[in-house]
């Protein structure tokens, strides 16, 4: 019963997560896309910055954008802010749901450190809260004032997080917490920087005043940030799904290979529109993602070594998978806290183990996230034979 609570619990935070988190970066995206279209020349009227003719759902839009602020302000004024806030609530309720409260399966590799879940879900907690003390004072620094050198040592500090955490986590749990970090540091930006920029400037104008210029600069700089950091942050959202990723011993460098071709991606769709030819970024970022496809092929087998060795048979694989394996992916699992095999994968007889041969091969060998935190104690003997039995040709049928 638990578990199937757990489920519907894991289901239900997930879906309120990715919608709100799509109406937040989609709204985001849409504002860049604004202000990198609006026609800033011909006739206009005074104070205008651009107008942009658009026709969406049937109907024709035109929008202006003023070049401080219209004369009068309007009754009605939409804030885009809950989406953000949304996003990180369901986050975080999500990551108590997946990772502490199911800490031995996604959390801890006691074969990288073995922590109690209590003590594994406070160094997530505090990782949050340290990243986004460490990342706004740098923003308040001096350092602030150089964008170039503060996004410079942002990333260092990037590569930093994703090691140090791949030092304590496991792979999944490494990679969730590093886009945890990230995700907080950019709510966090829209919630104590961002709005409370823009409510002085609502304040300021009521009052007749000049609004306060460097909160709309700091304002600016974190929003700038929050853009460049989407695409990373969703793939380290998606990347559970590709155990090459998260399960590999360099999983720390594929993290912050990948965050940077993200971020050199989205630069090329924020210059595009500007005059010159800026395709350079977007062949520069897919070559950099080549060099990772590359870089984390699986290297050939020895096929020497396999000769001299006796085949291994499916009988002797069979047995390794009915113990490590088969507790959880049965029909009915016995081990505690699953009511149904995991992600639909049966391992619970020959001909499934024949079927599922490559997977197996992806998750107990080449990476080794099954089985989760080990907790069936499968050993390298175990895997080497694994690994054997991958290294010869298909079994009969
Ligand atoms: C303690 C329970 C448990 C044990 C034991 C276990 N698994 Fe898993 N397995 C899981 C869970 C949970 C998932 C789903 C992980 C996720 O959320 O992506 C999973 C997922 C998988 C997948 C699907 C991966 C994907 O993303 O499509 C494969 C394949 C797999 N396991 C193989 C194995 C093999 C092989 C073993 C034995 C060496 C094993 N598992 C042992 C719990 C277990």
């Amino acid at each position: 019963m638990e578990a199937h609570l757990y489920e519907w619990a894991n289901l239900l935070i997930r879906w309120l997560h990715i919608t709100v988190g799509i109406a937040w970066i989609g709204a985001s995206f849409y504002f860049n896309w604004l202000e990198n279209q609006l026609e800033r020349h011909g006739d206009k009227p005074d104070g205008v910055e651009g107008t942009l003719w658009a026709i969406h759902g049937g109907g024709f839009y035109h929008l202006q954008k003023f070049q401080v602020a219209p004369a009068r302000l309007p009754e009605r004024l939409h804030w885009f802010k809950w989406e953000a806030y949304y996003t990180w609530i369901s986050g975080i309720l999500l990551l108590a749901v997946v990772y502490y409260l199911n800490a031995r399966t996604n959390l801890i590799d006691p074969s990288v450190a073995d922590l109690s879940p209590l003590t594994a879900s406070l160094i997530g907690l505090a990782t949050l809260a340290l990243s986004w003390l460490v990342y706004d004072g740098l923003c308040r620094s001096p350092l602030g004032r150089k964008p170039v050198a503060l996004a410079a040592v942002l990333f260092a500090l990037l590569v930093l997080l994703a090691w140090g955490l791949s030092q304590v986590f496991s792979g999944r749990g490494a990679y969730i917490h590093v886009g945890a970090a990230i995700g907080t540091c950019m709510v966090a930006n829209v919630f104590f920087v961002i709005i409370p920029g823009q409510r002085a400037m609502v304040e300021a104008m009521k009052a007749g005043r000049e609004p306060d210029g460097a909160r709309g600069r700091a304002g600016a700089l974190r929003s700038r940030h929050n853009n460049y950091l989407t695409l990373p942050v969703l793939f380290i959202m998606i990347s559970n799904h590709f155990p090459s990723t998260y399960g590999s011993g360099w999983n720390w460098l594929i993290l912050t290979a990948l965050a940077l071709a993200g971020i050199v991606i989205r630069h090329y769709f924020n210059r595009r529109h500007l005059p010159g030819r800026h395709w350079g970024l977007m062949a520069l970022g897919l070559a950099g993602l080549a060099s990772i496809i590359l870089a984390t092929a699986p290297r050939a087998p020895d096929r020497q070594a396999s000769a001299d060795t006796p085949p291994v048979t499916l009988e002797a694989v069979n047995a390794v998978v009915e113990q490590r394996c088969a507790a959880c992916h049965a029909a009915a699992p016995s081990f505690a806290g699953f009511t149904a095999p995991p992600k639909g994968v049966r391992l619970d007889s020959e001909a499934a183990i024949r079927q599922h041969r490559d997977q197996i091969g992806q998750v107990a060998v080449r990476t080794r996230i099954m089985p989760p935190g080990n907790l069936t104690g499968m050993t390298d003997d175990e895997r080497a034979l694994l690994e054997r039995w991958l290294n010869q040709p298909a079994d009969p049928p």
